[in-house]
């Protein structure tokens, strides 16, 4: 057992003999997250990764984030500390969307007629699905230009697998929006969202917001759009990881401020005057499963000429999910 001092120690050393980049999102172990070349929300990191041009890109994250990568760039060796998959990401399969299809056409929306977007927090498989039938990725930053784009060809939106994202981007925009399950006739909304979310996000509730406006009057309320519509609704701004850490970073140090997202980032940024905003500690299980050791081993197996987790996709998902998330890249 080494020490993270150890740790870090050894991962410099390794790096500076290996040709590989280290990749982290704000949601990962300070410990790890220190040691990152490349950092940012995820669209920055599939923009910044697939411009580098190390051998090996060493991505500490989830699953669909080192994917896209790979998707991105398959030249490049893509390997994982952990093979951890966003709780989301899960929620949907290619059985489950072909299910969400069905549903639209079962109501009479006929298939040409449905424009599908997927969030980025969804596996390959899916994202080579949407690609397929024409649709495109969207991130969490640009998910208002990417579904004012598809809005412009007048079909209906399939927004998978985060239905509080969709919810969101429609009521900002001032469209109808639903969610497969709940009852409403698809024909009488814009955008049709699949039943998935994500279980940190949702964390945050309303009276959270309600107990800190009344404890500290004037301090604002910052939340991730995968919080619930209620949560942004009353929010005082609603923004990507990037876009939060900018907002926050960029207030006055005596303006106290209420973070909905996950707990490694708000822990991070500026200590005085920043809140979580929960009672409950927002913690992403698969986020938090790597640690410096992983990434110490990680190196170690490149070295050794058996790296460990590398990442492989299916050439016909491959070739599909890389035309889905490049219409988003080339917006
Ligand atoms: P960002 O794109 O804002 O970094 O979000 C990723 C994520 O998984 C949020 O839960
Ligand atoms: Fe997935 Fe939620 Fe974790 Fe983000 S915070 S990686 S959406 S489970």
């Amino acid at each position: 057992k080494f020490t993270n001092e150890e740790l870090k120690q050894k991962i410099i050393e390794l790096k500076k003999k290996l040709s590989v980049t280290l990749v982290a999102h704000f949601y990962q172990r300070d410990e790890v997250f220190e040691m990152a070349d490349i950092t940012g929300d995820s669209l920055e990191l599939a923009i910044k990764t697939r411009d580098d041009d190390a051998e090996f890109v060493v991505f500490s994250g989830v699953g669909f984030m080192g994917q896209s990568v790979k998707i991105l760039s398959p030249h490049k060796r893509v390997v994982m500390p952990k093979a951890a998959c966003c709780a989301m990401a899960r929620m949907i399969d290619s059985m489950y969307y072909d299910d969400s299809v069905k549903f639209l056409e079962d109501h009479g929306i006929k298939k040409e007629n449905i424009m599908p977007i997927t969030y980025i927090n969804s596996n390959a498989d899916v994202k080579a699905k949407v690609g397929e039938m024409g649709g495109m990725v969207c991130t969490s930053s640009n998910a208002k230009t990417i579904i004012t784009t598809a809005m412009g060809e007048g079909k209906k939106i399939l927004f998978v697998p985060d239905r509080c994202l969709g919810q969101n981007i429609a009521n900002q925009m001032g469209l109808k929006s639903c969610v497969i399950g709940d009852g409403k006739d698809p024909n009488d909304v814009d955008i049709i969202c699949y039943n998935g979310f994500c279980s940190v996000h949702q964390l945050f509730s309303v009276e959270d917001i309600e107990f800190y406006r009344k404890k500290y009057p004037g301090i604002l309320i910052a939340v991730h759009p995968e919080c619930d519509p209620a949560i942004c609704n009353a929010a005082d701004f609603v923004g990507s990881t990037s876009q939060l850490i900018k907002y926050i970073k960029e207030l006055p140090l005596e303006q106290k401020v209420a973070v909905g997202t996950e707990f490694n980032l708000v822990n991070r940024l500026r200590k005085k005057n920043t809140y979580v905003l929960s009672s409950t500690k927002p913690e992403c299980p698969t986020m938090n499963e790597t640690t410096l050791e992983d990434v110490y081993l990680t190196l170690k197996s490149i070295d050794d000429g058996e790296p460990l987790n590398e990442i492989e996709i299916d050439p016909k998902v491959q070739k599909w999910a890389k035309v889905a998330l490049e219409r988003m890249l080339a917006l």
